[in-house]
Order: structure tokens, then sequence, then C-alpha cells
């Protein structure tokens, strides 16, 4: 599969050059490669792709949402307007869902899940219940797509394991410490304190990094999942047991371990193949050429974007943030093309984190930012003025993350191609052609932008974008906090507090490092997030893409027509009519539903829940263990 046509690698340029020389590049030449880029994306718009049904490690946890429905109401609507609608009706649903009393909980559980639920079910839920909690099971889908390779690994070696690691939180005799003062471990001990009259006993190794570090091959967590399903029963009541095990302070000091865990910067080096050994062997990612080169203007396409979207748009989210069918994403996400440290293994073990790849095997914790509140990533007590009250714009102020930017591989980092899409000079610039996009691709004709057709997108981006860089995060920094390699496309812009940026309507979220830990800080304030991502976190199964939130592609090139509805346009010839009122909408769906499921209560229910479910899992009597009460 070629990433890069030949066109667009003739325009190479020199590195060190770039800086302030003024392109000229003839006329023939920037035709040819306008005309490809607009067609790429129009040839490649209906290659049809079926998605790997099984794909157990790389795929999505069991949604809450029924499977996309594709005779949508009001095919004559707007795609949009058909995607808010459909939300409506999958919210509607999960809530009917909710269970009233412990008896109804205990039974969704074993519908779902099909093993009675841990020892300790009935404090967990007294618990829930008193902390105000939405009881829907399908809530802790993720818990569930986290542990269940884990009834693969012997209890044995999984407590050693967790025991013997460089960082962890400890449990005995219900009262919870950790050996590490590092900052991470100490929010997340807090957070845990807060339950530990609740716990048994159990060790939990946690990772330190950004970056997600488990990456076990697909056929291995295939391995382990038949495994699970075939430990998968519902034992006789009267032989369950229902306590947990006592621990010692050095447990299991006798179990051999796997040596050899991490891999070496040789083995990671390209980071595609550790991400993409998760994903189904017959999946386009397995299959794909892998990318070496990231020098080029990168080829932004919908080629691989059918199977999560409808007519353009982010249909399926969680299977958007999954990039086993798409594999361009390997040039298109800095995570992918060089990430700030990696330090990968194929050995599965327990290690909790704070986010994750769709193929990575962390058990999810809330990321520690989102426990302890800080202002830079919730904006504090302030959630924003009323929405009439907003400014009518986009705002995004970010430093220049994703992974490591150099001179020969910027391009297709997530941060600098939104922030050079949203800049209205590179944009009119591209559309009048004195300019070619270094980075970004103008919308598909599929997506009919009006202002696109009238020759004015940049003049109206820039109408409502308001995106910039707070610091390049350069290589080899120069005075003025500048860059030479970037300088020319991005200026430093001053930072904006967060309680600031909400004076303003439209939040997009683009991924750094790792995910992005402001989401919930979006979520909670009276203005809209715009969500794209390839990570996954513990409230993915909570929130409703199109009625909570709205999705974005990870190419970003539904943004503009994400805009046009919200927004509109008055052009000359062609006037589209702007949806406020959706947009309001959503904003305050998103909030008021944050406050519901996204509360630090919920993140104690959540934690409380999985770490029973991983103190079974840990015990060597878990295949007969259970809360079994309301069965006696
Ligand atoms: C999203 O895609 C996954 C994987 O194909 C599927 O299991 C899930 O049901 C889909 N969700 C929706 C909302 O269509
Ligand atoms: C909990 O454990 C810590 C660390 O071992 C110890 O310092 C503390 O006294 C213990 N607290 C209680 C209430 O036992
Ligand atoms: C094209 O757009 C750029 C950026 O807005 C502007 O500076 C330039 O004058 C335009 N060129 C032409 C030929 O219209
Ligand atoms: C927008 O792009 C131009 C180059 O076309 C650049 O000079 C300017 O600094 C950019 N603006 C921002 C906010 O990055």
């Amino acid at each position: 599969m070629a990433l890069h046509s030949p066109i667009t690698m003739a325009f190479q340029k020199p590195r060190r050059a770039a800086g302030k020389v003024k392109y000229t590049i003839f006329a023939v030449v920037t035709l040819c490669v306008l005309y490809y880029l607009r067609n790429s994306a129009t040839a490649t718009f209906n290659t049809a792709f079926r998605p790997i049904e099984d794909h157990m490690n790389g795929g999505t946890p069991q949604s809450p949402i029924k499977p996309g429905d594709k005779t949508r109401p009001n095919a004559h609507s707007h795609p949009i307007t058909a995607l808010i609608e459909e939300a409506e009706v999958t919210f509607e649903d999960l809530l009917r869902k909710e269970s009233r009393d412990l008896k109804s909980a205990a039974a969704a559980y074993r519908t779902r899940r099909g093993r009675h639920p841990p020892p300790g079910f009935d404090a967990w839920y007294g618990f829930a219940q008193e902390n105000g909690a939405v009881m829907v099971e399908e809530f802790f889908d993720q818990i569930y797509h986290d542990l269940g390779p884990f009834w693969g690994v012997e209890p044995k070696v999984m407590r050693k394991e967790a025991w013997d690691y460089e960082m962890t939180i400890n449990i005995r005799n219900q009262n919870a410490s950790a050996g590490s003062g590092w900052f991470w471990t100490q929010i997340w001990l807090d957070l845990t304190k807060t339950i530990q009259h609740l716990l048994p006993d159990m060790d939990l190794a946690l990772n330190s990094m950004d970056e997600p570090r488990i990456a076990v091959p697909w056929e291995d967590i295939n391995g382990y999942m038949e495994k699970e399903r075939a430990s998968r029963k519902m034992a006789n009541p009267k032989e369950v047991v229902s306590d947990f095990q006592i621990l010692g302070q050095h447990p299991d000091a006798e179990v051999e371990m796997a040596q050899k865990w991490w891999e070496s910067k040789k083995e990671t080096r390209r980071f595609w193949d550790v991400a993409s050994r998760g994903c189904h062997p017959d999946s386009l990612a397995r299959k794909a050429d892998h990318q070496t080169n990231f020098n080029d203007t990168p080829s932004i396409t919908l080629a691989h974007t059918l199977p999560h979207t409808y007519k353009g748009y982010v249909s399926n989210f969680s299977l958007s943030a999954d990039f086993c069918h798409q594999p361009d994403l390997q040039g298109l996400h800095g995570m992918m093309i060089e990430p700030l440290s990696v330090s990968s293994t194929r050995h599965l073990f327990p290690m909790f984190g704070g986010s994750k790849l769709p193929t990575n095997n962390e058990i999810l914790l809330p990321a520690p930012m989102y426990w302890n509140g800080e202002e830079r990533f919730s904006g504090g007590a302030n959630h924003g003025a009323n929405w009439v009250d907003k400014q009518n714009k986009v705002i995004w102020r970010g430093v220049a993350t994703g992974g490591k930017n150099k001179p020969d591989n910027w391009k297709g980092f997530q941060r600098h191609r939104f922030v050079a899409m949203t800049n209205a000079t590179q944009v009119s610039g591209a559309e009048n052609w004195s300019q070619i996009p270094e980075n970004f691709a103008l919308p598909p004709s599929e997506y009919d932008i009006a202002a696109q057709q009238e020759g004015k997108l940049g003049r109206w981006t820039e109408e409502w974008a308001d995106t910039g860089f707070i610091d390049l995060m350069c290589l080899e920094p120069e005075k003025d906090a500048t860059c030479y390699y970037t300088d020319p496309y991005f200026k430093v812009n001053k930072a904006m507090k967060m309680a600031e940026q909400f004076d303003r309507k439209y939040v997009p979220d683009i991924d750094g490092n790792s995910f992005s830990g402001r989401y919930r800080g979006f979520l909670l304030s009276t203005s809209l997030p715009i969500k794209a991502t390839i990570f996954r976190e513990w409230h993915d199964s909570r929130l409703v893409p199109w009625k909570h939130f709205v999705p974005m592609d990870n190419r970003f090139l539904d943004f503009w027509g994400i805009m046009e509805y919200f927004v509109g346009f008055e052009g000359e010839v062609v006037k589209r009519e702007g949806h406020d009122a959706q947009a309001e909408r959503i904003a305050l769906a998103g909030q008021e539903w944050a406050n519901k499921v996204l509360r630090k209560e919920d993140m104690q229910i959540y934690v409380l829940r999985l770490l029973l479910e991983y103190a079974r899992l840990s015990d060597e009597r878990r295949d007969n263990m259970g809360w079994v009460a309301d069965l006696l």
C-alpha cells in the first residue's frame, strides 16, 4: 500500500532552507498536487472495508450503543442531524437499563458478565447508592475488557508480578500505602485510601509514564481470552466462596517470573510495530506497509474512515480510535511517528495506568489529573458563561506535543495538523494556490463546504477559529522560544487559562503525548467539546457521542463540516443555516451528564468495582468466588 504518492514526494524541501524562504513552485506542479490532494480523498471515499468482528485486543469494549443502523432516520437531513437523533435514542436505551436495587444490579451483572458478581458486591452497591450513582452495568465494560485476559494468567503469577514491580500501591488489612513518592502514585494512593475500608489485600503495579507500555500480540491475547471464555461459569451458589485471601507482606516469594520484560530502544524504534501487533493478523494495520519516512507532506484522505463514519462524520467513536483498520494513522499521530518515551513489553502482567491505546493491555484507572482536579486541566470552579454570552468561536491553546517533533517528522503530528488547518492564512494560501499546505489537506468535496465552493474557506475559518501553540517544543529551541523548522507555520501564542477559554463556545480536544487530560474539564464546562483521540479511558462507555460531545475523526477532515453545521455560513451565493441550538444542547447535556457520571464519586465507585474484580482474579480460588447472597 502506497502511503505517499510520487507526486507528494516530489515536494520534499531542503530542511534548513525551510526558514523564511518563500517557495516558488511551478504552477503546473502546484496544480497537480492540489488536484491530487482533493481527488485522493474523493476516489477512496467509497472503498468499503469490513472491520474484523472479533479482534478482542484491538477491539472496542462492548459498547452500550447498538451497532449503527444503516437505515438511519431522516436520510435526507444533514448527516449530523441524523447522528444527533440517533444519539438521543441510544442514550434513552442506556438510561432504561438503570438498576434500582441490589438484586437487579446483580442480575444485570450475571447477564452481561456470565459470572457471579465478585465478593463484596453488596458493599460496593451500597457505596454506589450512598453516593448517588447512576447504576448501569454497561458503565463498567472497560473493566472487563481490561481484566479479561488475566483469566488466562495464574493468580500466583499475577500476585508475584504485581508485588515485585518498582512502583506499587499495597493494601493490607484495609490500609493502602505506597513506597513511592512519585506524584501520580500519590494521587492514585489518595483515591485508593478513600475506599480502603472496603478493599481486600492486594498489590497494584502502576505505570508511571505518560505512554502506555504493555503491548501483547493479538495471538497471545486471543489465547488468554480462550481461557477466559472457558472459565466463565455460574458456579452453584452453595459452593461459592465469598471471602478474599489474606496476603502476607511479601507474598509468593518462591514464584518464578518471566525475565527480561522491557524491549530495547532498537526493538521499539518504530512504534507502529509495537502498537499494531495487538491488532488482528488480518487487519490492515498488520498487513499494510510500515511507513518509515515521515518527512513528506502526509497524504490525508478518507480512505480508511468508512467503517467508523456515516457520510463523513464519526458514527462509531470507539471504532474511530481503533487504528487497526486505519493504517494511515501511523503517519498522522505523534505517538505513532515518534513517541516521547517508549518502554514497552510483550509480556502480559497486571499493570494499572490512566490511559492506553486500544491495543494496549494496561488496566485503566481514572487518570491522576481527573482525581486531583488541577486548574490547568479542569478550569477550576469556573465552568464558563451562559451559552448566549459566549463568543461564537473555536478556541484551542496548547503545547506542540504528540511526540518528539523534529525537522523531518513534524508534519504528521496531530496538533500541528490541527493548528495549521485552522490557520486562516494557511487555508487561504492553499485555496488560492499560493502556498501548498505542508501538513494538511483541504476538505474533500463530499463535505460540500459552502465557503470552500465560494473560495472563502480561509476567510470563513478566520471568523471563528482561534487556535495556536503556546510552546513549539522544538528539538533545539532557539531564542524567543522559536524553532527553525516549524517557525514559518506557527507562532508562539500567549497561554490562556481554561476558565477564559470557556468564554468561547467550541473547545476541540486533541491528543498530546498521550490522551488529553482536559477532556473531563471540557465536558464539565458549558462549552462544547469536539473530540478526536486514539486513546481509551475509564469513562468511555458512559459517554454517548453526539449526545454529550461531538466526535471528530483523527484526520480532522470533518472539522470544517462540523463547524459549518454549527455556526453556518453566509456567502454571496450560498447560505447555510447554523445549528446553534443543537450545539448548546449537546454542550449542556454533556455537562449535566458529566455531573452525574464523571464525578469524583463515580471514580471511587469505578475503582472499587475494579479492585474487587482484580482481587478475585488474583486469588487461587477465583473460579469459585463470588457474591451469591441473593441466590441462597
Ligand atoms: C462500533 O464498532 C464495534 C466494532 O466493530 C462494534 O462492536 C460496536 O457495536 C460499534 N458501535 C456502534 C455504536 O455502532
Ligand atoms: C497504614 O500503613 C502505613 C504504611 O505501612 C503505616 O504507616 C500506617 O500506620 C498504617 N495505618 C494504619 C491505620 O494501620
Ligand atoms: C492568497 O492568500 C494569501 C493568504 O491570505 C494572501 O496573502 C495572498 O495575497 C493571496 N494571493 C492571491 C493571489 O490572491
Ligand atoms: C499561521 O500561518 C502563518 C504562515 O502561513 C504563520 O506565519 C502564522 O504564525 C500562523 N499563525 C499561528 C497562530 O500559528
